[in-house]
């Protein structure tokens, strides 16, 4: 796992953005991992922004999400869908087909698990794959004590999770108590992951994840065994690391 550290968000943001630029460049129909939350939208304006001014083009990229709540429809403004149409895919020559985002709204979430994973499979796995990371190491909402072996599946929301992200709800009481989201084992496939982390709220993980063991109660610490992962971490995230007796 290669770690880059960087100085702080707009750094990491741009960094992630130039890197995905020249991917997309290279090879037109890559197929993309993408994330929501806080940590990616710096990189979406940067994506946004080169589209604009210089055109790269995503019109033969394949995207898939990590995740979608259960029970938000496409346009409740808090759906994952909603996030990655307003942040991302309205700005930029994205064809809709081509993008993929579990639906929540599913009566048989079992075969939407499923029907995901397939779709994911049918196009090879995915090229690169954007991850952000929570706070209690969860990747995707791969919560932890989840199975290394886990494919596309149905998740109870930590509370951590869920207070987390209620920031983006107008009470915690809104915040779904249940996701779908692609397995450990299904980004773990992802040729490429590129690991964002940005800010105080992460220096535990990243203390965790850099000194801590390999175990499913710490889901990114799979990432160590990843052949092709690297972090760009901000100095802020990493401050806690360098705190840490292991590395004195
Ligand atoms: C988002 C996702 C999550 C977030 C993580 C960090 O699609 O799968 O794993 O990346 O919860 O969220 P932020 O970036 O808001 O700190």
């Amino acid at each position: 796992m290669k770690i880059i550290e960087v100085k702080n968000y707009q750094e990491m943001s741009q960094r992630a953005a130039e890197y995905m630029i020249e991917k997309i460049k290279s090879t037109p129909n890559l197929t993309l991992g993408l994330a929501t939350g806080g940590t990616p939208l710096g990189v979406y304006q940067h994506l946004i922004e080169d589209h604009k001014q210089n055109g790269t083009s995503y019109a033969e990229v394949t995207s898939f999400n990590l995740d979608e709540y259960i029970g938000l429809a496409k346009d409740n403004p808090n759906s994952y869908y909603s996030y990655m149409y307003e942040n991302l895919f309205k700005h930029i020559n994205i064809s809709p087909e081509r993008t993929h985002i579990p639906s929540g709204m599913n009566k048989d979430l079992q075969a939407e698990c499923e029907e995901y994973e397939n779709k994911i499979e049918q196009h090879l796995g995915i090229d690169l794959q954007i991850l952000g990371i929570g706070s209690n190491g969860h990747i995707g909402f791969n919560e932890p004590g989840t199975s290394f072996q886990a494919k596309t599946h149905v998740v109870d929301l930590a509370q951590s999770t869920r207070e987390a992200n209620a920031r983006f709800f107008n009470s915690l009481d809104e915040v779904p108590t249940q996701a779908i989201t692609m397995g450990i084992q299904t980004i773990f496939k992802s040729k490429e992951i590129l690991l964002l982390v940005s800010g105080k709220a992460k220096q535990n993980a990243m203390i965790q994840l850099l000194t801590g063991d390999v175990t499913e109660s710490f889901p990114a610490s799979i990432l160590k065994q990843h052949p092709n992962a690297t972090i760009i971490a901000d100095e802020e995230a990493m401050l806690g690391v360098k705190d840490n007796s292991l590395f004195k």
